[in-house]
Order: structure tokens, then C-alpha cells, then sequence
């Protein structure tokens, strides 16, 4: 059966498919020529029907890229998750024409080190950020944390990181992207969460920079509800302040959505 996508949205095209682990996925869908967005921003996404579930998705792929990716959880049960995690290549999957979001580089006031700071799918807009050339151009250096509780929900960020430095669009100014993958349920080289990590200095220790500075460095954060409170309290601490589309700050905050 065909349904009518609404005016509202785009049906475009699954172009790539890559399962991680049982509860991880990414995909690649073709991108509508008149779509433009800010690498870091959301859309909403909607499977062919009568009814669409719509679930708000980042983009993880960068402003300038031709396809568009995204990272997504399978949640058993989920009312869309369940479905799109079967998406095949050539099936069609539907996104609101409009994306938004806080986790944008207009939302920061500049500085020389921005920080983004993820756990679980929230890596998904560092994704985008990473692979755009104006994250370099307005930061010194770019650092980005991932956090899972297992070793394998770090691939996509391992491999996004190592594909970036690998590109020859951003590789070379992807010499200043630096990659802080730990664990917290499985052994690793590098476990804890990100918050004990900033309390306790290991941090930065390991990345051989200064601890956070209001000054000097600016934060974005993604990812479940209980780390972004936990993560902003410790900014709010240390006198950062909260930045928006309307006024930029020296850190901004999305949560990851489906969950
Ligand atoms: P932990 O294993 O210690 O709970 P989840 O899968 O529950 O969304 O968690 C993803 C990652 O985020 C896990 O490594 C988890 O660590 C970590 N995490 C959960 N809550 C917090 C928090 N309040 N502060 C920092 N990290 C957290």
C-alpha cells in the first residue's frame, strides 16, 4: 500500500543501513535539494502510513553532505523505533521540512574550546558538528565525550571520529578533534561517567588541557535526562551560562530524544 506523505514533510529514500548491536542502528536517507539545516539540529521523523509516528531525530551528518544520516536506538516496542529499525535500502522514510534545535554554533559565544559532551544516541548532532568546517573555523579545538555503559555502543562514535580524520574535506583540520570514549559497565581502557570524570580531574589529565573555564571554553551537551541536569549543574557551578538561538551563551543543552 502507498500512503501520501504530507506537505509538511519529505519522503526521501534509505540510501545506507548499518546495524551496530541489537539496540543500535544508523541510516542514510537522499536529501530533498531544497532542504538546508544547521549541522547540530533535529527533525522530526515519520515512517510511511495512515497515522505516522513522528519521533524528533538529530541530524548526524554535517550541513554540507548530500545524504542525510541519522543514529537511532531500537527501542523494543518503541511505536516507530520498532518499525524503522527493519528499514532496508530503497524504502522510504518521511522527515518534517522544518529542523530546529539549541545544539547549533549560533547559540555559543566564541571561544577556544568547544566541548560536547554525549552519552548513548545524544552523540548524534556531535556527529554532524564534528564533519562541519565552521566548528573548526570558530574553535581552536574541538573535543567530544561518549559514554555508554558497553564497549560496542561506542562504535559509532569511534568510527565516525576515525572516518572524519580519514576525509579529505575536514581531515586535516580534524588534526584538533579529540574523541573521549569511556565506558561505565564494561571494562575498557578509559571508564567512568563524564560527570565523575570532570569532578575528579581525569578529564582533563588525559586530554593534557586545562579544567572548564567560563572564559575559554564552551559546552554543549546531549543525551539522557539525568546526565544533562547533572552535567549542568556542574557548569552552572563553575558560572557558565545557558546560551539560545535568541542569546548565545557558553553552553547549550538537548536532551537525546527517543528513549
Ligand atoms: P551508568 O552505567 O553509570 O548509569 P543510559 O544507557 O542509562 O542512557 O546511560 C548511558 C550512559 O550515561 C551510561 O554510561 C550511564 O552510566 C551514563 N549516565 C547515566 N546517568 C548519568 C548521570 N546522571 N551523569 C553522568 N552519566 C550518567
Amino acid at each position: 500500500m502507498s500512503f501520501t506523505c504530507p506537505d509538511s514533510a519529505f519522503s526521501e529514500t534509505v540510501t545506507e543501513v548499518e546495524h551496530y548491536t541489537d539496540r543500535l542502528f544508523r541510516f542514510r536517507l537522499t536529501r530533498p535539494a531544497s532542504f538546508r539545516f544547521r549541522s547540530g539540529e533535529f527533525v522530526m521523523i515519520g515512517l510511511p502510513g495512515e497515522k505516522p509516528v513522528w519521533r524528533a531525530y538529530s541530524i548526524a551528518s554535517p550541513s554540507w553532505d548530500e545524504t542525510i544520516e541519522f543514529y537511532s536506538i531500537k527501542v523494543p516496542g518503541g511505536p516507530l523505533t520498532e518499525h524503522l529499525q527493519n528499514i532496508k535500502i530503497g524504502d522510504n522514510v518521511w522527515f518534517r521540512k522544518k529542523p530546529t534545535g539549541t545544539l547549533v554554533l549560533d547559540a555559543l559565544l566564541p571561544g577556544k574550546r568547544l566541548w560536547m559532551i554525549s552519552t548513548g544516541t545524544g552523540f548524534a548532532p556531535f556527529a554532524s558538528l564534528i564533519r562541519d568546517p565552521e566548528a573548526y573555523e570558530k574553535f581552536e579545538s574541538l573535543i567530544v565525550t561518549h559514554t555508554c555503559r558497553e564497549a560496542a555502543e561506542l562504535s559509532y562514535s569511534i568510527n565516525t571520529v576515525a572516518a572524519t580524520k580519514a576525509d579529505p574535506l575536514v581531515g586535516e583540520l580534524a588534526d584538533r578533534l579529540h574523541l573521549v570514549a569511556t565506558t561505565t559497565r564494561e571494562d575498557t581502557s578509559f571508564m567512568g561517567r563524564i560527570t565523575d570524570l570532570m569532578e575528579n580531574g581525569k578529564l582533563y589529565t588525559h586530554l593534557g588541557v586545562p579544567p572548564l573555564d567560563p572564559e575559554h571554553d564552551r559546552v554543549m551537551i546531549c543525551g539522557s535526562m539525568a546526565m544533562l541536569k547533572d552535567v549542568k549543574a556542574i557548569l552552572d557551578n563553575a558560572n557558565f551560562t545557558e546560551g539560545s538561538n535568541s542569546m548565545p551563551g557558553q553552553y547549550v543543552v538537548e536532551r537525546a530524544f527517543v528513549d
